[in-house]
């Protein structure tokens, strides 16, 4: 599909998609998110994509929030219909097989934050800002930051953001547990792909398995989730992976995984 508001490419089993729309911070309209949407379903369904990075084009935003042009003139209903846009391409990401890591490199605001939040993994340049401007404009977040940030941090935490609509720098995120790890702009891209090539190295299986069962884990009780964390270890013995990885382990050589 052609997309004019997201880039993508996939090398060696990584595919880079970069929010491109830096002329407006790469804000979040519903046609970008349409082809967003479009873009992760096609990497999800490439089997030469094993992980996925989120980036924002330019120097100054990851994202920048939802589209405030677009949405000034939103009716309830339009309203609706575009958090449920949002939050459809946020819990995509959570489903997919395959590690998604945002690599925020500038402001993460509003949907921005949201965005990098669906990811299950945030690396962030310095320079990075993070916020929920949304009580400044009359709203709240609306493609999921209620219920993730809560989650990540803590409600407390979460509530001091929300609630002021505060914007924090890199520093300040990582403290507050939002972020992994935090780096100068220059080198972000660098460690986000020393990230992505280590995970890229392990059976895909595995590492898809463990997404699995951390993303709904979390959404269970806790012997639920250690139920279900069993049923997939157990899954896993069926695969050739297993095979290979105890396999090459047990013959002192290095494991060669071909997911399945
Ligand atoms: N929507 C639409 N346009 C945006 C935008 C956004 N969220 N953020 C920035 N832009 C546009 C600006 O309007 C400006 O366009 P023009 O040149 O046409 O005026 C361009 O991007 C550059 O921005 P600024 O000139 O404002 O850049 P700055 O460096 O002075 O400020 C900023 C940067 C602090 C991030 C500021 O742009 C800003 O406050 N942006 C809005 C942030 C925000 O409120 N985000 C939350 C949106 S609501 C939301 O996301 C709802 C949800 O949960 C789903």
């Amino acid at each position: 599909m052609e997309t004019k508001n997201i880039l993508y490419e996939i090398t060696d089993g990584i595919a880079l998609v970069k929010i491109n729309r830096p002329e407006s911070l790469n804000a979040l309209n519903s046609q970008l998110l349409g082809e967003l949407e479009c873009t992760l379903y096609e990497i999800e369904n490439d089997s030469k994509a094993q992980v996925v990075i989120i980036t924002g084009a330019g120097e100054k935003a990851f994202v920048a929030g939802a589209d405030i042009k677009e949405m000034v003139a939103m009716t309830s209903y339009e309203g609706h219909q575009f958090a449920l846009q949002g939050q459809r391409v946020m819990l995509f990401i959570e489903k997919m097989t395959k590690p998604v890591i945002a690599a925020v490199n500038g402001y993460a605001l509003g949907g921005g934050l949201e965005l990098a939040l669906a990811c299950d993994v945030i690396y962030a340049a310095e320079n990075a800002r993070f916020g929920f401007p949304e009580v400044t404009l009359g709203i709240i977040p609306g493609f999921g930051g209620t219920q993730n940030l809560p989650r990540l941090i803590g409600p407390n935490r979460a509530k001091e953001l929300v609630f002021s609509g505060r914007i924090i720098p890199a520093q300040k995120a990582l403290t507050w547990g939002i972020v992994n790890e935090v780096c100068p702009q220059a080198e972000l891209a660098g460690k986000v792909m020393e990230l992505a090539r280590e995970i890229a190295k392990n059976g895909r299986l595995g590492v898809s398995y463990a997404k699995n069962a951390i993303v709904n884990g979390l959404n269970m009780t806790k012997p639920d989730g250690v139920r279900y964390e069993g049923s997939l270890f157990g899954v896993l013995f069926a695969t050739e992976d297993q095979k290979e990885g105890m396999g090459a382990f047990v013959d002192k050589r290095k494991a060669e995984f071909k997911g399945k």
